[in-house]
């Protein structure tokens, strides 16, 4: 079996239910606040996976149109089932793009919000920081960048629960998947890309966080 993304692509949700019950889904969609405050109509998405935050996002956002970046045929295919079957009119504001996201070109300060969730978690810290500055770049002054994703608590007795989930995580997605990373990137975000709100769930094993563009 070759390994790729496709290959979880339909048991992904039941497969995270069964781990963390409703939290990453909880997670998610703390990014929705983004979208209330600044009225965002142009989304990039990257990694998005099977749609459940697309979908959400375009039902709770009558105006909003998605680009959706992601390198699995099979991840964008669920997507588009999943949208087509909440509401098929709502597939006219999604366009699903099959690319790698580290070679994609994005274009200059072109859209209201950029949203990476369980995503930035595929890469080493060298491509994920390369990835962000140019994310960076394809984001409007004003506009939003809500980032989701997996991380360490600080505090003691959780830390090392949380270093051997993650780690049997990655060891799941090495034997399904192609990912390359075998730890959590070290992010450094550009000074352009504020701080705005921010929460965890799950004890700090999940962080979420909405940045500004200044
Ligand atoms: C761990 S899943 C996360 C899915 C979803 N965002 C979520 O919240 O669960 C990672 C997603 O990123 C996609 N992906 C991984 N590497 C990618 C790359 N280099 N370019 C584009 N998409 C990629 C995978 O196909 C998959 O859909």
């Amino acid at each position: 079996m070759k390994r790729s993304f496709d290959n979880i692509a339909n048991s992904y949700a039941r497969l995270e239910s069964l781990m963390f019950g409703n939290s990453l889904q909880h997670a998610r969609e703390y990014a929705l606040s983004a979208f209330d405050v600044t009225g965002a109509q142009k989304a990039l998405l990257l990694g998005d996976g099977d749609g459940r935050f697309a979908c959400r996002a375009l039902q709770d956002n009558p105006l909003l149109q998605i680009d959706s970046i992601d390198i699995s045929p099979s991840m964008l295919h669920c997507a588009k089932t999943r949208i087509q079957t909440s509401n098929p009119k709502l597939l006219a504001r999604y366009n699903p793009i099959n690319a790698n996201a580290l070679d994609h070109e994005y274009p200059l300060s072109h859209y209201d919000i950029v949203v990476t969730q369980f995503f930035m978690d595929c890469f080493k810290s060298n491509q994920a920081n390369q990835l962000i500055a140019q994310l960076e770049t394809t984001i409007k002054p004003n506009g939003r960048f809500a980032y989701a994703d997996f991380s360490i608590p600080q505090r003691r007795a959780w830390n090392f629960t949380s270093r051997f989930l993650v780690a049997i995580l990655y060891h799941c997605f090495r034997l399904t998947t192609d990912i390359r990373a075998r730890r959590l990137p070290t992010l450094t975000w550009p000074e352009s890309l504020e701080s705005e709100t921010k929460t965890e769930f799950l004890k700090g094993l999940l962080t979420c966080e909405n940045r500004i563009k200044r």
